[in-house]
């Protein structure tokens, strides 16, 4: 098979992440946190050490106002059901995922608090920080963008809306759910109040994964209370993180694979890793460019590492189940759970074939996809 689905959740990983999940299952997988014996304590080693090389790829200081979720989802919810107080307003962008807008959806429905979106100048979805400025109200209390498309792949500028945010004085909240491992964030210098970032996607490690970073100093509210095994007797949620968003058992042998993915990271360089990305993506590009009837929604510049393209005639599910069957080849069809992107595409009927390569993909896979598209291309009409 040729896996080019590595927007939804990259495979397969470096070969660490499945060698240090396997030893460690077998060896140590006790609860981390919660007793001093001698299992505990190198699980809750382990899950530090994740929190530090985490730390490190985002240039965050204190490792301990890094928080472990199940994914990006949670990560999103948590900060924004944590920071929103009622009849605030919120800024976001028309290329977010449902797990932005369908809590804000949820929150405004309640009336807690009202937002507006900022849409793109044009198809590729490039946003402007001038129409982002521009959408920011007396009473907005957040900005929150997704670091590149996870439908285009066009990367955002995201530091200079960091920059938007300080001077407005707004919270800001990047989902670098595209993006981490693969483009350079830094917390301090893109002035990133929230991070939530995904571990299973560009940081390489397995499904389940997941975390929240919140500056020091940043209070939110708990959305999920349980134990931590700190303060219990108190009532109510610990106020600090990461207990304030770590309720319950972590998924410690997942956390343990994170940290190898994100060692594999440190170790190549974001910088290496997207430029991978880039000249995969452009290999494509150029091989596809000269047919006629294939129409992009992608760029091969400023891309975090998709294409996503729509033959003529045909629905962006067949085209996905044909290289599936006949050429074995593994892209994501459909809507990508970002309906505002493909409202603003026109695309909610078809939907787009998108196709994200990892790292470790190779030119000749990426060559055989483009020969096998315009195979599929040649006779769709
Ligand atoms: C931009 C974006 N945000 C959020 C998510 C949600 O990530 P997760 O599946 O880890 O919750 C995704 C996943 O595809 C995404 O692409």
């Amino acid at each position: 098979m040729v896996y080019l689905d590595n927007a939804a959740t990259s495979f397969p990983k470096p070969q660490e992440v499945y060698e240090k999940i396997y030893t460690f299952m077998q060896e140590s997988c006790a609860n981390p946190g919660r007793s001093s014996h001698r299992m505990a304590r190198v699980s809750a080693q382990y899950i530090m050490q994740t929190r530090e090389s985490i730390a490190a790829l985002f240039n965050i200081s204190n490792p301990l106002r890094i928080g472990f979720t199940a994914n990006a989802t949670y990560a999103l919810n948590m900060a924004i059901k944590g920071i929103l107080r009622k009849g605030d307003h919120v800024v976001t962008t028309a290329l977010e995922h449902n797990s932005v807008l369908r809590p804000l959806y949820e929150l405004k429905k309640k009336g807690f608090i009202n937002y507006s979106i900022v849409l793109p100048r044009n198809i590729y979805g490039d946003i402007d920080p001038y129409d982002i400025a521009k959408a920011i109200r007396y009473n907005t209390r957040l900005i929150i963008i997704t670091a590149s498309s996870n439908v285009t792949g066009n990367i955002l500028p995201f530091e200079q809306i960091g920059d938007i945010a300080k001077k407005h004085g707004v919270h800001y909240l990047l989902d670098a759910s595209q993006g981490a491992g693969v483009l350079p964030i830094d917390v301090e210098k893109m002035n990133i109040d929230l991070l939530a970032f995904p571990g299973h996607k560009g940081l390489m490690g397995p499904q389940g994964t997941g975390g929240l970073y919140c500056r020091e100093g940043l209070k939110l509210k708990s959305i999920i209370q349980g134990g931590t095994g700190s303060k219990s007797f108190e009532t109510v949620q610990p106020d600090f993180m990461p207990d304030l968003i770590e309720s319950g058992t972590l998924n410690t042998p997942g956390i343990v694979g994170l940290g190898e993915g994100i060692k594999f990271i440190l170790k190549t360089g974001t910088q290496a890793i997207h430029e991978r990305k880039q000249l995969l993506i452009k290999r494509l590009y150029d091989m596809l460019e000269g047919s006629g009837n294939i129409k992009f929604y992608s760029r091969p510049e400023n891309n975090s590492g998709v294409l996503a393209l729509l033959i003529d005639g045909m629905d962006s599910s067949e085209a996905a189940n044909i290289l599936d069957s006949k050429y074995q080849i593994a892209v994501r069809p459909g809507f990508h759970c970002a309906p505002l992107m493909h409202k603003f595409l026109k695309t909610e009927k078809t939907g787009l074939v998108r196709i994200s390569p990892g790292y470790f993909n190779t030119v000749e896979e990426i060559e055989y996809t483009a020969e096998s598209i315009l195979e599929i291309a040649a006779g769709s009409n």
